[in-house]
């Protein structure tokens, strides 16, 4: 187990909420087959030659287990973990203190870490590559630069946009992971496992069915499962099946094909200002009142990956699929 989890900021809070349900360790973790394999092999192979794992960077859309994995990377390495993110590091100053305060094999997780600033990343380069920190000392003409040995640690960086990443920065992590939507299989074992967790009676189709409507992402999934276990606890006697699950996921406007109502407003708004596109993310992103990187990196991606939608050379399309599916939308949801 890791000995210590400290967090800086308001990751806290996640992962507290979270604790009962995330998985400790690589053999709980359900999904994600080619991360996790790949994974046992380096912890395997660190851990044998006594060093600590090179540094790793997680990208993929939000909630399939980045900050999970970096926990249990601590854990499997039985170090402390340092948990922290881009846009709670404002100086160079406060992420050299963090630095100096590892101890040997220790994992420092940033999450978000496309959203460091430049000086701040800058303080990185050495960090990761030389194990190093150059401080300044003095002013003026009598300034000079310290080089100041770090324990060996692993930086494990997490984001939604990878493509955001400095190629310095992306060059400097030895292991780099995609993190892609889970199959409704895996999400309704994950829901029969955190069902156990918490103790909820629920059978193989209502875990199914709060599977197909999870989005590809077990956070969600684990969300509404708590939601529908309210539900059943209230409406009835608390057993969740197929056909009380999706009464309370109706309840949460989740469709059936996992469609939550910014997903279709995107596409609705698409095939009624836009007659379905081809349109610039800029102006979708304008005319729905959303930051136009989270439409790419939270929003898009299940649109795309599940055709309902398709980039174009000149802009995003909406499908015939979508287009079906919200004609029908209230009355076959
Ligand atoms: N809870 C959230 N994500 C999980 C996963 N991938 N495996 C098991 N439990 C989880």
């Amino acid at each position: 187990m890791a000995k210590r989890v400290i967090a800086t900021d308001a990751t806290e809070e996640d992962i507290r909420l979270d604790t009962g349900l995330r998985p400790q360790l690589l053999q709980d973790y359900i999904g994600q087959e080619k991360v996790k394999n790949t994974l046992k092999i380096y912890i395997e192979a660190a851990k044998a030659r006594g060093d600590a794992l090179d540094h790793v960077l997680f990208y993929g859309p939000p909630g399939l287990g980045k900050t999970t994995l970096a926990c249990i990377i601590a854990n499997e390495m039985d170090v402390n973990i340092r948990i922290t993110s881009g846009p709670a590091i404002e100086k160079p100053g406060e992420m050299a203190a963090i630095l100096n305060n590892l101890s040997e094999g220790d994992v420092l997780f940033v999450d978000e870490i496309h959203r460091l600033n430049r000086q701040v990343e800058e303080v990185l380069y050495p960090a990761m590559e030389d194990f190093a920190i150059d401080i300044m000392i003095g002013k003026g003409a009598a300034a000079r630069s310290v080089r100041l040995d770090l324990p060996h640690y692993t930086l494990i960086g997490a984001t939604t946009r990878a493509g955001m990443l400095s190629a310095p920065l992306r060059d400097r992590f030895g292991v780099v992971n995609h993190l892609d939507y889970y199959s409704e299989k895996e999400l309704q074992t994950i829901v029969m496992r955190s069902a156990a967790v918490l103790q909820v009676e629920i059978d193989n189709r209502g875990a199914l069915e709060i599977a197909r409507r999870s989005r590809g992402t077990p956070r969600l999934a684990n969300r509404m499962l708590k939601r529908v276990r309210d539900y059943a606890q209230v409406r009835y006697d608390g057993r969740i099946t197929a056909a009380i699950a999706s009464e309370a996921l109706d309840l949460l406007e989740v469709d059936r094909y996992g469609l939550d109502a910014l997903d279709r407003s995107i596409l609705t708004l698409m095939i009624d200002k836009f007659n379905g596109g081809p349109v610039g993310l800029d102006t979708l992103a304008a005319a729905i009142g959303e930051d136009s990187g989270t439409i790419e990196d939270v929003y898009e991606p299940y649109l795309i990956k599940n055709g309902f939608l398709n980039r174009t050379p000149k802009g995003r399309v909406v499908t015939e699929l979508a287009r079906e599916h919200l004609s029908g939308y209230g009355r076959n949801t």
